[in-house]
C-alpha cells in the first residue's frame, strides 16, 4: 500500500467514526512557546484536551507535521529514527475513551476493507495497573494474557515518565501495538500505533502530582512511515516509496552509489532525512539561524555540508535535493512547490557560507582531537570553533563520539557566557545573530540595571520589537512582543539554547 494512500485510508476511517478531520498544523508552531516544533499529533489540541476552549468537535483525525530532534543521532543509523515525520492520530475530547479507542484501532488494523494486517502478528502492551485497557484487549479483542505486556512508566506513559520526571501538562498511561513481520517472538518487531489515554494533568514532583482532567480524552498516534514501513514489507521508513526515491537522488547528486549497510548509506539518509526536515522548516520561513528552531535547521543543514565535506563535497549540493523532496511530498502538500526556489536559494546560501571557512574549521578539529588527552573535548576551544568557524558545539560533540571523546558542555557555557559579558551582549548576539535588539542596543546603549538599589522604578521604553521585527508600537495580532527599556530592576538571565 502507497504511503499516500495509507493516509488517506487511516482519515477516511476515523471520519467514518464521526470525527471531524483537521488540517496538519504548522511545523513551526509560533502560538505555543513551549516547543520550538509541532513533537506530536496531538500538540494543536492542547488546549482542547485541558477544557481551555469552548468545544466545536469532540472527536478529530488528522496528519500532522512533526519535528523531533531528541533523536538525532540515531537518525540515519537505526531504520525508524526521523527528524521531520508525518503522524496519523485520532483525538477524543471528553467523548469516548478507552474501549472505543481500541476497538477502532483494531479494526483499522485488522480488518481486510482497512489494512488487513493479519491479528496473529501483533501484540499489545498497557501500562503496568491500567486493568481496565488490558481488560478490553483481553475481553473485546480476545488477545491471549502472554500477548498483553504490562510495562512501567517509562514504556507505557505518554510523555514517557512523565508522573516522575515531567514535563508538567496532560499526560497518561498508553496501550502501544506491536507489528511482527516475521511472526511473534521472530524479532524484528516494531511499536506502529500508541494509543494514549490522557487523562491527567501532571503539575509538579510527585506524590499527589496527577490531577484528573474535567473530562478523559484519547489521544493516538500512529507515525506514518513507519506504518507505511510495515506494508510495504521494507526494513527501513527510508525504503518506503515516498522516502527511497529521495535518497537514490541523494546518491546521484553526491554521485555515491546507495548501499543500504555502509557509512555512505547512512549519510544519504540523513541528508534525505534533514533536507527534507529543512524544506518544510524553510517554507514556513524558519530560516537558518543562531537561536530556537532557526538554530536547529543550521545545524542539520551543518551536519550534512561537513559530512558532505568529509566526503569531499566542497561546493554546495544539498540543495539540489529540494526538488526531489518536493515531488516526493506533492500530493499531501501541493504548496511546497511554490517556495521550492526560495527554499533551494536558503539552503544554498547557508552550505556558501558555512563552506567558506571550513577547510581552516576542520584543521582545527582535528587538532582539537589530537590535543584531547584526557577524553574530554575542551568547551572554551569548541566556543572558539563555534565563534570563528560557525561548527556548532553538537556537530563536535557528535565527531567525538566516535573516538569515544565525552564534550565539556560547562567549559563550553562557560566561554559563551564569558564572551557575552566581554562584548557586553545577550544570548542573542553571542551566537552571531545580530537582530532588532542589537539594532536599539547601538543606538540607545545598554539599558542600566537598578535591581541592586530598588525593585521599582520609571522607565523610559526605547525600542519595541514585535515577532523579531522591529515597531514602532505594539501589535495586537503579534505573539512575542519585547519593550526595551533605558533602565530596569529586572534582573537578566543567559541561557544556552534548548535542543
Ligand atoms: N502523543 C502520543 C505520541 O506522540 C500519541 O499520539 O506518541
Amino acid at each position: 500500500m502507497k504511503t499516500d494512500e495509507l493516509r488517506q485510508k487511516y482519515l477516511d476511517f476515523y471520519v467514518s467514526k464521526g470525527h471531524k478531520l483537521c488540517a496538519s498544523d504548522v511545523l513551526v508552531p509560533k502560538w505555543d512557546k513551549t516547543v520550538l516544533f509541532t513533537p506530536a499529533g496531538m500538540n494543536p489540541f492542547k488546549d482542547h484536551f485541558l477544557g481551555n476552549v469552548e468545544l466545536e468537535f469532540t472527536r478529530a483525525t488528522s496528519c500532522q507535521k512533526c519535528l523531533r530532534t531528541g533523536d538525532i543521532e540515531n537518525v540515519g543509523r537505526t531504520a525508524y529514527h526521523h527528524t521531520f515525520f508525518e503522524m496519523l492520530g485520532n483525538f477524543s475530547f471528553g467523548d469516548y475513551f478507552k474501549r472505543d479507542a481500541i476497538n477502532w484501532a483494531w479494526e483499522f488494523l485488522t480488518e481486510k476493507k482497512w489494512l488487513g494486517i493479519d491479528p496473529d502478528k501483533l501484540t499489545v502492551t498497557v501500562y503496568l495497573d491500567d486493568d481496565e485497557a488490558a481488560g478490553i484487549w483481553e475481553s473485546d479483542i480476545k488477545l491471549p494474557v502472554e500477548r498483553i505486556e504490562r510495562l512501567d512508566e517509562y514504556e507505557n506513559f505518554w510523555p514517557a515518565g512523565a508522573p516522575s520526571d515531567g514535563p508538567d501538562g496532560v499526560c497518561g498511561p498508553c496501550s502501544e501495538i506491536f507489528y511482527h513481520p516475521r511472526g511473534i517472538g521472530k524479532g524484528g518487531d516494531v511499536e506502529i500505533w500508541n494509543l494514549v489515554f490522557t487523562q491527567y494533568n501532571r503539575s509538579g514532583n510527585p506524590p499527589d502530582n496527577l490531577s484528573p482532567l474535567p473530562s478523559k480524552n484519547i489521544d493516538t498516534g500512529m507515525g506514518l512511515e513507519r506504518a507505511a514501513a510495515t506494508l510495504q514489507g521494507v526494513d527501513t521508513n527510508f525504503h518506503i516509496d515516498t522516502l527511497r526515491p529521495v535518497v537514490e537522488a541523494a546518491a546521484e547528486i553526491t554521485r555515491i552509489k546507495y548501499d543500504p549497510d555502509s557509512d555512505t548509506g547512512r549519510f544519504l539518509r540523513r541528508i534525505t532525512d534533514h533536507v527534507r526536515a529543512c524544506t518544510f522548516a524553510i517554507h514556513e520561513n524558519v530560516y537558518p539561524g543562531s537561536t530556537k528552531a532557526e538554530y536547529v535547521i543550521r545545524r542539520l543543514l551543518r551536519r550534512c555540508t561537513l559530512e558532505g565535506k568529509q566526503l569531499g563535497r566542497s561546493e554546495p549540493f544539498l540543495y539540489e535535493l529540494v526538488p526531489a523532496v518536493v515531488t516526493a511530498m506533492s500530493n499531501p502538500y501541493p504548496e511546497l512547490g511554490q517556495s521550492l526556489e526560495r527554499i533551494q536559494n536558503v539552503i544554498k546560501t547557508e552550505e556558501n557560507r558555512f563552506l567558506e571557512k571550513l577547510d581552516e574549521g576542520l584543521v582545527r578539529i582535528d587538532k582539537l582531537f589530537v590535543e584531547t588527552t584526557n577524553s574530554m573535548i575542551n568547551g572554551a576551544d569548541a566556543f572558539d570553533l563555534y565563534q570563528t568557524y560557525g561548527i556548532p558545539p553538537e556537530l563536535i560533540e557528535s565527531l567525538g563520539v566516535d573516538r569515544k571523546f565525552e564534550f565539556d558542555w560547562d567549559g563550553f557555557k562557560e566561554a559563551q557566557d564569558q564572551h557575552a559579558i566581554d562584548s557586553g551582549k545577550g544570548d542573542k548576539a553571542v551566537m552571531g545573530d545580530f537582530g532588532p535588539i542589537d539594532q536599539i542596543k547601538k543606538e540607545a546603549k545598554s539599558t542600566s540595571f537598578v535591581g541592586y538599589d530598588t525593585t521599582q522604578s520609571v522607565a523610559k521604553v526605547v525600542g519595541l520589537v514585535c515577532d523579531d521585527v522591529r515597531k514602532d508600537s505594539l501589535d495586537a495580532n503579534g505573539v512575542e512582543q519585547l519593550m526595551v527599556l533605558d533602565q530596569t530592576p529586572f534582573y537578566a538571565e543567559s541561557k544556552r539554547p534548548k535542543m
